[in-house]
């Protein structure tokens, strides 16, 4: 049986949708399976950092109001990795019935290694909606003190709801700025959010650019922090890249 992990945040734009990509990617490079839902109803995101936009038929409301069937709307990459998108639906308000889709998520769970909730930015109904179907928590967060207040937030909420595990991810590290004294330093945001730490990933423009053109990342650093975050998902025991070097 997979592991239906929600990447959560509270504040927008702190590399949720980009943890979700590349950790799917860097998942199926260590031969698993990984099943990406698109949980920002309205707006989506994978479809254009997976490069699939146009591809896509249906998605997540068509499976749950009985258009289609899973297998029309779960579309593997055409590298065939083991990696598949559900993308978003068009209408903001599409999962209307949780119980339906907190189902769907557990017969994806019986395919898939890993089904991967996008959750959009905010506590909304769109946060709780992945929050219900997940049994593991990804918590995204930047080092400035606004996500990280936000991240606190969720993760307080997290600890009300039947989530097993919640653990941190701290992305966008431009150690410059921490040293400096500008930003958050590692101990400090993970005291405030109140999580374990699972991975410290540095700001890199390579991220912005494979996501821009929605491909893989290329060797850099924040490849290796997302293998590296991979390999804890599985349990396996890898230290954290010394940022302080590398950015
Ligand atoms: N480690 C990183 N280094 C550099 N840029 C990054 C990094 N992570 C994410 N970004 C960039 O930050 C921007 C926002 O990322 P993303 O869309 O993944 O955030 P999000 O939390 O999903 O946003 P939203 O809340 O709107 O859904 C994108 O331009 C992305 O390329
Ligand atoms: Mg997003």
């Amino acid at each position: 049986m997979g592991s239906v992990i929600v990447i959560t945040s509270g504040k927008g734009g702190v590399g949720k949708s980009t943890v979700t990509t590349c950790l799917g990617r860097a998942l199926c490079t260590l031969g698993k399976t990984v099943v990406l839902i698109d949980m920002d109803a309205g707006l989506r995101s994978l479809d254009l950092l997976l490069n699939m936009s146009g591809k896509t038929l249906f998605d997540l409301s068509d499976i749950l109001e009985g258009r289609c069937s899973v297998s029309q709307a779960v579309l593997p990459l055409d590298d065939k990795t083991g990696l598949f998108l559900l993308p978003a639906p068009v209408a903001a308000d599409a999962v209307q019935d949780v119980e339906l889709f907190r189902r769907l998520c557990g017969k994806l769970a019986e395919i898939f290694d890993y089904v991967l909730l996008d959750s959009p930015a905010g506590i909304g109904q769109g946060f709780e909606n992945a929050v219900v179907a997940a049994d593991n928590a990804l918590v995204v967060v930047t080092p400035d003190p606004v996500s990280v207040r936000d991240g606190a937030k969720v993760a307080a909420l997290l600890r009300q709801q039947q989530i097993k595990r919640a653990r941190l991810v701290i992305n966008k590290i431009q150690s410059a700025l921490i040293l400096n004294g500008v930003l958050l330093n590692l101990d400090e945001i993970i005291d405030a959010v109140g999580l374990q730490l699972i991975a410290a990933i540095p700001n890199d423009d390579a991220v912005i650019c494979a996501g821009a053109q929605g491909e893989p990342l290329p060797d850099c650093n924040a490849a290796k922090a997302f293998l590296n975050l991979a390999k804890r998902m599985e349990n396996q025991i890898v230290p954290l890249l010394n940022l302080k070097k590398i950015c």
